[in-house]
């Protein structure tokens, strides 16, 4: 009886031909497959290579081992898993012969759906620091409708576990950039994943893993105790003892405002850590959180890794800037004793923003500062109504930051402005008496700050006969070239002034920064301007954080625009796209 070919599978050699000629290639219902006769037998796999796509039939086989000609990545020919992680494995395909014709089944029922592959080499590039298994993975894991969230979870648990310093900012750019999200086009949210996912695998190359501690057996410690607990250990630099304190009370069931509360408590003890960034990561941690759910059974290593940056970051009043020559901190420290007392004044009171008072807090005078304030809580003024207002005359500062200055000032009013977010984010979930110390220090920075707004930029003229469309495609041409800055300003202000669709804006805003070797500080200036931007109707207060966003964006850009090219370089091989012929084959191997 004649032998029947199996379901599904296609002709794709003569067998005698295929035997003297060693391999062959053909297009199996569309699939390139690369067929060898090796030891005898009959291997079949894709002929792309999945590393860039170079065609393996150009490649050798030798003991097994078959080795792609462009980068020398080498697989195992028979089942086509690789030896090299950078370059992924190679889909393999059954074979059979049949009357003297090879056949390939191109389409063979895999044990693993494409998010599981990707998912599992997400975890592969994460641990290896390979950007372009990273990029492969953001897009093979979104273009299969995995919610982002899953990535994201992923990647947050591994910066938290393989890093001893703790949280830093790889998780911080990548919350920013979950964060926003909502805002980006399709595309754009594959970058926004990729480029966090980079960022947290670079935070964690060659560092030692973190060492947990444990949480006490007691589990009836009132909160307000292990509160106190927490703060003294924080304050005695013991991030050991902080820790077993902080684990103590997840696993006690404490809720993610009292969580939240026992950590802005002790970040704002001593004043302005590390130049914002220890509360601006507490912030970002508590927001990952809210993504992943605070139920999650990582939860206590999320908030554990802030734990050693909050014991051992400078602290601001050490800085002869916070004592010299007006002792801010000391004058700080006034109304913090006076914070009870003055809430209580406030009790019952609605407080409305004076129309004056984002000029009071950028007086020359620090007592003017202060005196601001301190009349704000007697007020009425809610720790969250007085940390939004300080965080819109921190943006304004950037807005208004002088070009004539040093490059690296725009450091000094963007850690303002995003610890300024960060404390309006917490009063926003845990809103008590301590967190305003947070705010007063904030509104501090925005004083020591005032030189940088001397001159002032000029404002935007405002143009409402603009044409939106053009504006934004102004906007997209100051970040192609250097020093565009108060001309990107202008632009971002006349698009809104015009009534162009702020989605569209936060939009192209988002996609131009993912685009770019964007560093740290510009991802958070983008989120923190842009959220601001959210909160608020007041169109001459968004008007104001757009122009902030911009200038701060176009002064930071152009880039080199690597991770752009590896984003561009997946993203084509995905689709099928024959890379190495334009690049001539010359390339190199993944980071
Ligand atoms: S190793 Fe095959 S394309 Fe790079």
């Amino acid at each position: 009886m004649a032998a029947t070919v199996p379901d599904g599978y296609v002709a794709v050699a003569d067998e005698s031909t295929l035997r003297e000629e060693g391999r062959t290639v053909a297009s199996a219902d569309g699939t390139p497959v690369v067929v060898f006769h090796h030891e005898g037998e009959f291997r079949a796999v894709n002929n792309r290579c999945p590393h860039m796509g170079f065609p393996l039939s150009e490649g050798s086989v030798d003991e097994g081992v078959l080795t792609c000609e462009w980068h020398h990545a080498r697989f195992e020919l028979s089942c086509g898993d690789t030896f090299d992680p950078w370059a992924d494995d190679v889909e393999s395909y059954p074979v059979e012969v049949v009357d003297g014709t090879v056949y390939v089944d191109p389409d063979p029922q895999r044990d693993e759906p494409p998010a599981v592959h990707w998912a599992e080499r997400l975890e592969d590039g994460l641990e290896q620091n390979l950007r372009l298994v990273l990029a492969k993975s953001a897009i093979g894991l979104l273009r299969a409708d995995v919610n982002p969230v899953e990535p994201f979870e992923t990647a947050t648990v591994f910066g938290t576990k393989y890093r001893e310093g703790g949280w830093s900012s790889g998780l911080t750019i990548l919350t920013a950039l979950m964060n926003r999200l909502p805002d980006l086009d399709e595309a754009d949210r594959e970058r926004a994943l990729y480029q966090g996912l980079v960022q947290v695998a670079s935070d964690c190359a060659d560092q030692p893993p973190k060492f947990d501690q444990e949480a006490f057996e007691a589990t009836d410690v009132p909160f307000s105790r292990l509160k106190a607990w927490f703060r003294e250990n924080v304050e005695v630099r013991d991030a050991d003892g902080a820790e077993r304190v902080l684990r103590t009370a997840v696993a006690a069931d404490c809720t993610p405002e009292q969580l939240t509360e026992m950590l802005t408590a002790a970040a704002t003890d001593h004043r302005y850590l590390d130049t914002g960034h220890r509360f601006d990561h507490l912030n970002k941690a508590t927001e990952a959180l809210d993504h992943v759910g605070w139920d999650h059974p990582e939860t206590a290593d999320v908030l554990a890794s802030l734990v050693r940056g909050l014991a051992t970051a400078e602290r601001s009043e050490e800085l002869s800037s916070w004592r010299q020559p007006d002792d801010l901190a000391g004058r700080s420290a006034e109304s913090f004793e006076r914070l009870d007392e003055m809430v209580a004044e406030g009790e019952g009171k609605s407080w409305t923003e004076p129309d004056d008072f984002t000029d009071r807090l950028h007086s020359e005078e620090p007592e003017a500062v202060y005196e601001a304030l301190d009349d704000a809580i007697r007020g009425g003024a809610t720790v969250e109504e007085l940390a939004r207002a300080v965080a819109f005359a921190a943006g304004k500062r950037v807005a208004q930051f002088s070009t004539a200055n040093e490059f690296n000032d725009w450091n000094t009013v963007h850690h303002t402005f995003t610890y300024a977010n960060a404390v309006h984010r917490a009063a926003q979930r845990a809103p008590t008496t301590e967190l305003y110390r947070g705010v007063y220090d904030a509104a501090t920075n925005v004083y020591l700050d005032r030189f940088l707004n001397t001159p002032p930029a000029p404002e935007p003229s405002v143009d409402e006969s603009a044409d939106p469309d053009e504006e934004l495609q102004e906007l997209l041409h100051c970040f192609e070239m250097e020093g565009e800055v108060n001309a990107a300003g202008t632009h971002a202000a006349n698009f809104l002034d015009a009534g162009g669709d702020p989605e569209r804006l936060k939009a192209e805003l988002g996609g131009a920064l993912l685009r770019e070797d964007t560093g740290f500080h510009t991802f958070q200036a983008l989120e923190a301007g842009l959220r601001q931007f959210d909160l608020r109707d007041d169109p001459d207060e968004r008007r104001v954080l757009a122009t902030a966003v911009a200038r701060y964006l176009a002064a930071h850009y152009p880039t080199r625009r690597e991770r752009e090219q590896t984003y561009s370089i997946a993203s084509r091989l995905h689709r099928g796209e024959r890379i190495h012929e334009e690049s001539g084959a010359e390339g190199a191997a993944d980071d």
